[in-house]
């Protein structure tokens, strides 16, 4: 009924996307499918190269730092290295996918919480990358970017963030290797308020550090890295959201991220993170809440310590928080039913809840245990019988050619969680288009079957802003908010 109810609205809706809408469609959501037309607009217009003038049209300019997709004209990493600029294609972002999704359940089996391919273990729950990070090493390992300021005065860098698996904010720092670019390095000694946080205290992890302060040494194969040293400092993410005495790690010579960020925000649930570090002291507040934006022309936001939805008069629905007894820095929701096309698909609750489901924000696609996963494709292929087959791209297995029609429907995917929390997904949050500029085309359902609990990737969080209020113990969606 929800549902009916939901496409009801969303079919008051005609929606023009501003990305795929070069190639002159228009889509909107009925009983339960979505819609894709050609539509009259003259094709021989030319293309309009997306501009970053939604930048400051976001719903957020004060409480709220600007979340861009790499791709975005408003990244500054877009202008930093063109080839940058390049979609990965659909075996890159199956083979990153599988990277993190390994290093993630690599971590659930051996009750280790560092990542397998990291070099260092500094205990405490952190891992240190390096050069050799494979998933650091693909394109677009980070696909979206924040801008934020360290220090006083503000030194501003494009960062990436994570809610899953580093530990420590990590921030690459002066001094640089001789033969590295430091313009991207946050310089340390030009900051007044920094501070080092000192060996054998609580707040430093590393174990073996020698000396007076928080740092340890890193190499690998005998070859020095460079020193990991802990320091705290304030962290501005816009003017009227600062972090005073935040803690993060910086890292110096050799260990820069490979797509010329400067670091990434640990949003993790490590006692280490910024989410704890930061936990608000109002109980008006939720700890963060990010909405990844759907297009790349598209801005989203992420926010620390934001007034909770529903005071602000916005529809939330929240599921509990699980805690996970073998890596305690994830946070674990229960995935309890799946949706399609406004009717729920016979799956019984406990076989898609068992294993807990993770939010992740670097991994493309959902990931769902094979027996779920089938019972949603076979479906799916039987809504879909009347469009002519596509053959597979890699683990995508589900995959059509729209090239030759007017116009097409899908049947729309609803996620549900425990709590009675459901996101409804859009076309292009359950449809991956391996050519973005029109979707009459190749079209295939971006879920892929794995061993293993659910893993719910950024796709399918587009434009929902996600609310993670840590201190009440849940998790929450608001629809359309990016
Ligand atoms: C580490 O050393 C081994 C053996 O000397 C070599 O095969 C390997 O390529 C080295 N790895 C790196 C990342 O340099
Ligand atoms: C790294 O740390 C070691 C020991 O703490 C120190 O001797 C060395 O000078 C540091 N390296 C740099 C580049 O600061
Ligand atoms: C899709 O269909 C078009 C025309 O109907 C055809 O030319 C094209 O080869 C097909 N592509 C694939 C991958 O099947």
């Amino acid at each position: 009924m929800a549902s009916a109810v939901h496409s009801l609205l969303v079919c008051l809706v005609l929606l023009v996307s501003p990305y795929l809408g070069c190639s002159y469609h228009t889509s909107y959501t009925q009983g339960g499918r979505h819609y894709v037309l050609r539509s009259n607009r003259d094709p021989r217009q030319p293309k309009q190269t997306p501009t970053c003038s939604s930048a400051h049209s976001g719903p957020s300019s004060s409480q709220a730092a600007p979340v861009v997709h790499r791709l975005s004209p408003c990244s500054p990493l877009g202008a930093a290295r063109n080839q940058q600029l390049e979609k990965p294609s659909v075996a890159d972002v199956l083979h990153r996918d599988a990277l993190r999704l390994r290093s993630m359940f690599q971590e659930h089996n051996h009750g280790s919480p560092s990542p397998a391919p990291a070099p260092t273990s500094a205990g405490g729950g952190l891992s240190i990358p390096s050069r050799g990070d494979p998933i650091q090493e693909l394109p677009g390992a980070f696909e979206y970017h924040v801008i934020a300021g360290f220090g006083t005065p503000v030194q501003q860098f494009t960062v990436g963030f994570d809610t899953t698996t580093t530990g420590a904010t990590q921030l690459q720092c002066k001094p640089c290797g001789a033969d590295e670019p430091c313009h991207h390095a946050f310089d340390p000694s030009a900051s007044s308020s920094i501070a080092q946080v000192p060996c054998g205290s609580p707040d430093c992890p590393f174990k073996g550090c020698s000396g007076p302060s928080c740092t340890l040494s890193v190499s690998t194969n005998n070859t020095l890295l460079g020193n990991a040293t802990f320091f705290t400092d304030t962290l501005t993410l816009t003017p009227w959201n600062t972090v005073d005495n935040f803690r993060f790690v910086c890292l110096e010579a050799g260990f820069g991220p490979g797509d010329s960020s400067t670091g990434i925000l640990d949003l993790s649930r490590n006692s280490h993170s910024l989410a704890s570090r930061a936990a608000p002291s109002s109980p008006d507040a939720v700890a963060f809440s990010y909405c990844l934006p759907s297009y790349p022309s598209d801005v989203g936001f992420l926010s620390l310590g934001a007034t909770k939805p529903e005071l602000l008069g916005r529809k939330v629905s929240y599921t509990p928080l699980r805690s996970n007894h073998r890596n305690g820095n994830l946070y674990v929701v229960e995935l309890v039913g799946l949706g399609l096309g406004g009717v729920d698909l016979p799956i019984p609750r406990a076989t898609i809840a068992l294993g807990g489901t993770i939010l992740e924000l670097h991994t493309t696609f959902t990931y769902l245990k094979p027996q779920v996963y089938a019972v949603l494709r076979d479906h799916f292929r039987k809504s879909m019988s009347k469009y002519p087959v596509a053959p597979p791209l890699g683990s995508l297995d589900t995959c059509y050619n729209f090239t030759a029609l007017n116009s097409f429907s899908v049947p729309a995917v609803t996620l549900k969680f425990d709590g009675g929390a459901e996101v409804d997904l859009w076309m292009d949050q359950m449809m991956y288009f391996p050519e973005p500029a029109s979707p009459f085309s190749i079209g295939c359902l971006a879920f892929v079957a794995q061993d293993g609990g659910a893993v719910i990737g950024s796709m399918a969080q587009m434009s929902t802003e996600v609310v993670y209020d840590v201190r009440g113990g849940k998790v929450g969606f608001v629809p359309y908010r990016c």
